[in-house]
């Protein structure tokens, strides 16, 4: 029995799957815990800043679909998606580059909707998928889920190095290839035209999808925009957008744009997840959206996120030690520091919590092992002055161990 008399459960007798009971839960989420202590200066999570969240237009946009939409707006809804959002999502893509319609568009329940839909479509136990080294450790939850085996590429500041790619699809066969091509999390490092062109050449030369994971590519605030992977690609590549990071998180709405005919296949599988997207959150979007009030609300975020990088930056360079490198992110809301390899950024974490200050370390964005001296910094949910008092605390600890 899985429970005994006095009701005591007894694990080992519940058959959970093996591969489930092997799962990790996020180090993320576990580090977030530590971090959200009070008195903790937290460069650990992926936190938009709270204080720009749009609650006035929410609360008018609220408003607005419950009069509009009325019960319609608390009834189940499609599978697919709002045909009003799709078809918004679908003007707005094609406004930036990629011709696209409705039929193009999911609708999901965030990003990492949209990596569990795509490793469910594509990965059967075994597979070889092809990522960044590191990668978003989201993607890395949900591909392990499907038992998925990596094979990882290099990045230098163009992004994925193309021969390295060259090498391995030939090698390994993979699935598809996993790229954050803007604004990496967790580098920050963004893929450059040049290579965006050679991957896609290549994809299309080996037969292999591109899924192209995009929360930031809306969040440039310095250097040149460039064309999205979807508009080189087109049909060779899948999009995963979302609104979490360029609205709300806490809304769970993102969208997916790929080729028509392979939709229906990610739609089968959603549909067997949770039916639909929550329906009032995607009329609030489509209401939010239509009214022209998303893309003021962008540039009000890059102006508060360029300001906290470059407050970031030079505190760093005026504090880090000069052994210690780091990436400078053109958008999103990440940056990359890499120790000296003889340190460990894990073991360093307590001694920098002992501190109130917290980061998240390197390696588990490294899906086969390794990036023990590397760590990322989020500085979209931090005070100026939390970014310059919590980079000198972390100096000290790295000048105190190197
Ligand atoms: C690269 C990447 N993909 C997906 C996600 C998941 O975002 P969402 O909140 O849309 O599920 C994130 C969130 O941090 C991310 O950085």
């Amino acid at each position: 029995m899985p429970v005994d008399q006095n009701n005591k459960v007894h694990t080992e007798m519940w058959n959970i799957a093996p591969h489930v009971v092997e799962l990790k839960s996020s180090i993320i989420r576990d580090i977030l815990k530590i971090s959200s202590q009070p008195g903790v200066i937290s460069f650990a999570g992926g936190l938009p800043a709270p204080e720009l969240f749009p609650l006035d237009d929410m609360k008018w946009a609220m408003g607005k679909v419950i009069d509009t939409y009325g019960p319609a707006a608390l009834q189940y809804s499609i599978t697919r998606g709002l045909n009003e959002l799709r078809g918004l999502l679908a003007q707005r893509a094609t406004e930036r580059g990629t011709p696209s319609e409705a039929d193009n568009i999911q609708i999901i329940a965030g990003g990492q909707q949209g990596l569990e839909l795509v490793a469910r479509a594509f990965i059967d136990p075994g597979d070889y998928v092809l990522t960044e080294l590191p990668t978003y450790v989201g993607a890395i939850q949900a591909f392990d889920y499907y038992r998925a085996r990596y094979v990882t590429v290099e990045m230098d500041e163009e992004g994925m190095i193309i021969d390295q790619v060259r090498e391995k699809v030939e090698k390994y066969h993979p699935k598809f290839i996993y790229t954050v091509s803007n604004f990496q999390n967790p580098t920050g490092i963004t893929m450059s035209l040049n290579r965006r062109h050679q991957l896609i050449e290549l994809a299309k030369n080996y037969h292999i999808p591109i899924i192209d994971d995009n929360p930031y590519g809306d969040i440039r605030f310095s250097g040149d925009s460039l064309p999205t992977l979807k508009s080189i690609g087109g049909n060779e590549v899948v999009a995963l957008r979302t609104f979490s990071k360029i609205l709300a998180p806490g809304l769970r709405i993102g969208w997916m744009n790929g080729p028509k005919d392979i939709m229906h296949h990610f739609e089968k599988v959603k549909q067997c997840t949770d039916l639909h997207t929550n329906t009032l959150c995607q009329y609030l979007i489509y209401e939010y959206v239509n009214a022209g009030k998303l893309e003021p609300h962008i540039e009000l975020l890059k102006k508060d996120y360029r300001a906290k990088r470059d407050v970031m930056l030079k505190t760093l360079k005026e504090t880090f030690p000069s052994e210690v490198n780091w990436t400078e992110p053109d958008g999103g809301l990440f940056l990359w520091v890499e120790l000296p390899t003889h340190m460990s950024a894990k073991d360093l974490l307590p001694k920098a919590i002992e501190k109130k200050v917290a980061y998240v370390y390197g390696s588990p964005f490294h899906p086969n092992g390794g990036g023990d001296n590397t760590f990322r910094l989020n500085y979209s949910n931090a005070t100026h002055e939390g970014i310059v008092e919590g980079i000198t605390r972390l100096a000290d600890l790295f000048k105190a161990n190197i």
